[in-house]
């Protein structure tokens, strides 16, 4: 099977043809140098950029080698919700007037669930990825921080949320308060990074919530934290603080993970979402489980070949 995906749900544009498992191209346009001068996603702006983006990846497609896939392809994908709404709009009117040119059936995708399939995807031909199920799945990303226990293809549990905030919602919220750029996922990771092998970084505590249902999770209070450590502190040193609050939230969200390890005992432990790109939750992911699917690092942010993937699989 052969799908066209299309993503414009937030600020990446993208456009991906996917047969099966194995990625024909996967085109994006992120908007994130434009954004960032307003230290967060403006959706007005958001939603002209798709537009002028759609009509250059069209071109690129055109031109390329790529275009005469199109013929060959057996179902449109677009990304239907969540997201903000004149940006799904833009994607929407997009594969609409693809599916008319090119007389090709058109289905809405659930953003999530691309996250979820986008672990199967992959580059090399000859690699097929496998959900056992029952799995547990993350979707960790800028809107939603959601785990699901999918007990088969079918049927998906929603068995944890967040209770306020998105866990990338606050490592962008903690890296404008820490003046390190936007968005702050990326960049406090790097930090982490550089700073994990060193010995003596000063200790900053911080608190990790509690919530009644043990499978939720609640982030807002990291920020807090945070904004009242640079209030009463102005001289802390900002990559410590960025280092601690890396390693608090990632540990205090594996410690909700192995919970639910511990309850469904799940044969595949799944994480996706644009959080996914970071490190340290990723080896946290791995080594909690002895079958875990991480999306490749091109699959984990938004893109057009986890739709494909997504309607690939609900068919
Ligand atoms: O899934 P995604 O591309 O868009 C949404 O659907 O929200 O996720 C974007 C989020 C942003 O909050 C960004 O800061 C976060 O993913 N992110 C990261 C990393 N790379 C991206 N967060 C932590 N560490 C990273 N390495
Ligand atoms: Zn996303």
């Amino acid at each position: 099977m052969i799908v066209l995906g299309i993503e414009s749900s937030h600020d990446d544009t993208s456009i991906a043809i996917v047969q099966d498992d194995f990625v024909i191209f996967n085109y994006k346009i992120s908007q994130i140098n434009i954004h960032k001068v307003y230290g967060g996603t403006i959706p007005e702006i958001a939603s002209r950029e798709h537009f002028n983006n759609f009509y250059i990846l069209l071109n690129k497609l055109l031109n390329s080698e790529h275009k005469q896939i199109l013929n060959q392809i057996d179902y449109i994908a677009y990304t239907e919700n969540p997201g903000l709404i004149g940006a799904l709009q833009m994607g929407k009117l997009f594969a609409f007037a693809l599916s008319k040119a090119l007389n090709k059936p058109i289905k809405g995708i659930n953003h999530l669930d691309g996250h979820i399939y986008s672990v199967l995807l992959t580059n090399n031909k000859n690699e097929t990825k496998k959900i056992i199920y029952p799995a547990l799945a993350l979707v960790a990303s800028g809107g939603h921080t959601n785990l699901y226990l999918l007990k088969s293809k079918e049927e998906k549990k929603l068995i944890g949320n967040t209770l306020d905030d998105a866990i990338g919602e606050v490592f962008d919220k903690v890296g404008r308060t820490l003046e390190l750029g936007f968005p702050g996922g990326p960049i406090i990771d790097k930090i982490f990074h550089s700073l994990k092998n060193k010995k003596n970084i000063p200790i900053i505590k911080l608190n990790t919530p509690k919530t009644k249902n043990l499978f939720d999770f609640s982030y807002s209070g990291f920020k807090t934290q945070i904004i009242n450590l640079i209030k009463n502190n102005e001289s802390i040193n900002k990559k410590h603080v960025a280092y601690w609050f890396q390693k608090t939230i990632i540990d205090y969200t594996c410690l909700i993970i192995q919970k639910a390890i511990n309850k469904f005992l799940p044969k595949t432990l799944i994480l996706s979402g644009g959080v996914s790109a970071n490190k340290y939750l990723r080896s946290c992911f791995l080594k909690m489980h002895f079958n875990v699917l991480i999306p490749d690092f091109e699959f984990s942010t938004d893109n057009g070949a986890m739709i494909a993937k997504a309607l690939i699989e609900s068919l």
